[in-house]
């Protein structure tokens, strides 16, 4: 494990990376508003692609995965791998309660996905493997999101990681959390499909 200050820079650096609003800066510098105030209110790439522009979408896709991955294989490469964990988390829950944004973030997809690919790329894979297959099957970004990340921590188990069962529980708990609106949404049958605009 780390030292102290060394555990201390992973979780201030993590946390910081995390907090980048991309989709709220990118929404914004494309003249497409506050993606706070359109679709679900959501400041992830689902709700970006409801303002209709793809490419900036797929750009806060990248970015919010990215500022997971970094912090996560940074701090683990520099560090040792708790570090990387603790980096990844931090960014992970830097993004869900941002303090630019009076702790009101976004619900943590894009970031876990590129906590995961930082921490073990396989892991990553086979999370975003998951959601593409339930979102070409059901085309419902949130169920796609909720599945994988219930069957992560297992597919961390088989892949021959314990150590990343922890993260991958307390991710996947998290995300199961910032979803509940969309949990009661898809159990009234009411959750819209990939793309379509929605005002809840
Ligand atoms: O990644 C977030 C997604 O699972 C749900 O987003 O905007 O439909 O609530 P949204």
């Amino acid at each position: 494990m780390g030292s102290g200050l060394e555990m201390a820079i992973a979780l201030v650096f993590g946390y910081l990376c995390g907090t980048i609003p991309f989709g709220l800066l990118l929404t914004k510098a494309a003249g497409l508003g506050d993606i706070r105030t359109i679709g679900s209110g959501n400041i992830g790439a689902t709700n970006v692609l409801r303002t209709g522009n793809k490419k900036v979408a797929a750009l806060t896709l990248l970015l919010d995965a990215l500022k997971g991955t970094v912090p996560a294989a940074l701090m683990g490469w520099l560090y040792g791998p708790e570090a990387g964990v603790l980096g990844g988390l931090a960014a992970f829950f830097g993004h869900l309660f941002p303090m630019w944004l009076g702790f009101k973030g976004g619900k943590g997809v894009a970031t876990s996905i590129g906590v995961l690919f930082g921490l073990f790329w396989p892991l990553g894979v086979t999370f975003l493997a998951v959601w593409i297959a339930m979102a070409l099957m059901f085309r419902i970004s949130s169920l796609s999101a909720l599945t994988a990340s219930l069957l992560s921590p297992f597919a961390a188990w088989a892949l021959g990681r314990g150590d990343l069962i922890l993260p991958a529980v307390i991710m996947g708990a998290a995300i199961f959390v910032t979803h509940r609106a969309n949990i009661a949404r898809l159990l009234r049958g009411e959750e819209p499909r990939i793309g379509r605009s929605k005002t809840a």
